[in-house]
């Protein structure tokens, strides 16, 4: 069960002029909880003037060792959003010694070191889970291998760099790395310009045995991951070897409910351990019904790309707005986002436990 703890912040490193790294000192009696996994992500919550905020921010610091108390420290790569609820607040404001809500880490989008070839493709801030899951790997792993090609528009606005570059002298044998840059000439031979699916379709076969790869991580906006992945669904890969996270949709318009809603629906729901059963009103989500009852109920973003609220639909049937967080394993396993979801039922029963 996600849970949220006051941590105090050790760092702050000025990556980019927009982007920031945030270090978190991790009490020894708190390690356990903050165990995680090589890709998963943190939510940071802040009030303010009465109202609450959560951003999600990937964990780029390696995955503590197995058999150890859990992270001493836990850093985060935060990038501005103009006009953003905590973005700018985060670059402007957080100072080392600051206490902030952080929430324990969450998100599916992991990679547990095994041997074999992995692969990335990431654009802007998408280096973030992917650094912290070639580190782990690459020093936990002596029989792994990572390719890991990544856009961004200049040199300047590039997160993580160093931390990049010092892994590939770490690793130069076992890390690959491809840089494409789409605003900024390159020495000669590397690729510059947009990676789109045309683009990868002709590039990835170049630079590794595609069918080889037990796991391609594909992290950043969404038409470079939607066009990583149809390029390589047409190389033939197949589905349940890509993985993707997938930064910044825009919150967008809710749709109608549909003519199919019932008149009066109710979800019963099991969190923590403890059930209830609550009338949901017209037009809201399940997630926005079960928060008016139970304030403890997890989520981040409210906006289909976390997954965070992720719950087990136990009977009935939902309609969800929108899912860039599920696995299409998941969805057929019977699991839903609590924060696009509204009934179409007249119960539904919602498990967060499971
Ligand atoms: S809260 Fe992020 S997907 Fe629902």
């Amino acid at each position: 069960m996600a849970r949220f703890h006051r941590l105090t912040v050790s760092a702050v490193d000025r990556l980019t002029d927009d982007s920031v790294a945030l270090t978190f000192a991790v009490p020894p009696e708190l390690r356990a909880e903050y165990r995680h996994a090589p890709g998963q992500h943190l939510a940071l919550r802040r009030v303010a003037d009465g109202v609450e905020t959560r951003r999600t921010y990937s964990i780029c610091s390696p995955a503590p060792a197995p058999g150890s108390d859990g992270p001493t420290h836990l850093r985060v790569g935060v990038r501005l959003v103009e006009g953003g609820a905590f973005s700018p607040y985060a670059l402007k404001e957080i100072a080392v010694g600051d206490e902030l809500e952080v929430m324990t880490p969450a998100g599916r989008f992991v990679l547990e070191p095994a041997p074999g070839q992995y692969a990335a493709i990431v654009g802007g801030s998408g280096i973030t889970p992917v650094l912290s899951i070639v580190s782990t790997l690459l020093a936990r792993e002596p029989a792994a291998r990572f390719c890991l090609i990544r856009s961004d528009r200049t040199t300047a606005s590039t997160m993580f760099l160093e931390e990049v570059a010092d892994l590939k002298d770490r690793y130069p044998e076992r890390l690959q790395l491809v840089t494409v840059l789409s605003r900024e000439e390159q020495q000669a031979g590397l690729p510059t310009g947009r990676l789109d699916q045309e683009r990868l379709t002709g590039l990835l076969p170049t630079l590794l045995p595609v069918q080889e790869v037990a796991g391609w991580y594909l992290c950043g906006p969404y038409g470079l991951v939607q066009g990583a992945e149809r390029a390589l669904r047409g190389l033939g890969v197949p589905r349940a070897r890509i993985h993707q996270e997938i930064f910044h949709v825009d919150a967008g318009t809710r749709p109608a409910p549909a003519a199919t809603a019932p008149a009066h629906s109710t979800v019963a729901v099991r969190l923590d351990g403890r059930s209830g059963s609550w009338p949901v009103r017209d037009g809201e989500t399940l997630l926005e019904t079960v928060l008016r009852n139970r304030p403890d109920a997890p989520y981040a973003c409210k906006g289909g790309v976390c997954g965070t609220c992720r719950a087990f639909l136990v009977s009935g049937e939902v309609r969800m707005d929108r899912n860039f967080a599920l696995e299409p394993e998941e969805t057929e396993a019977g699991y839903v986002l609590a924060c696009q979801s509204h009934p179409v039922t007249e119960r539904v029963e919602l498990d967060f436990d499971r």
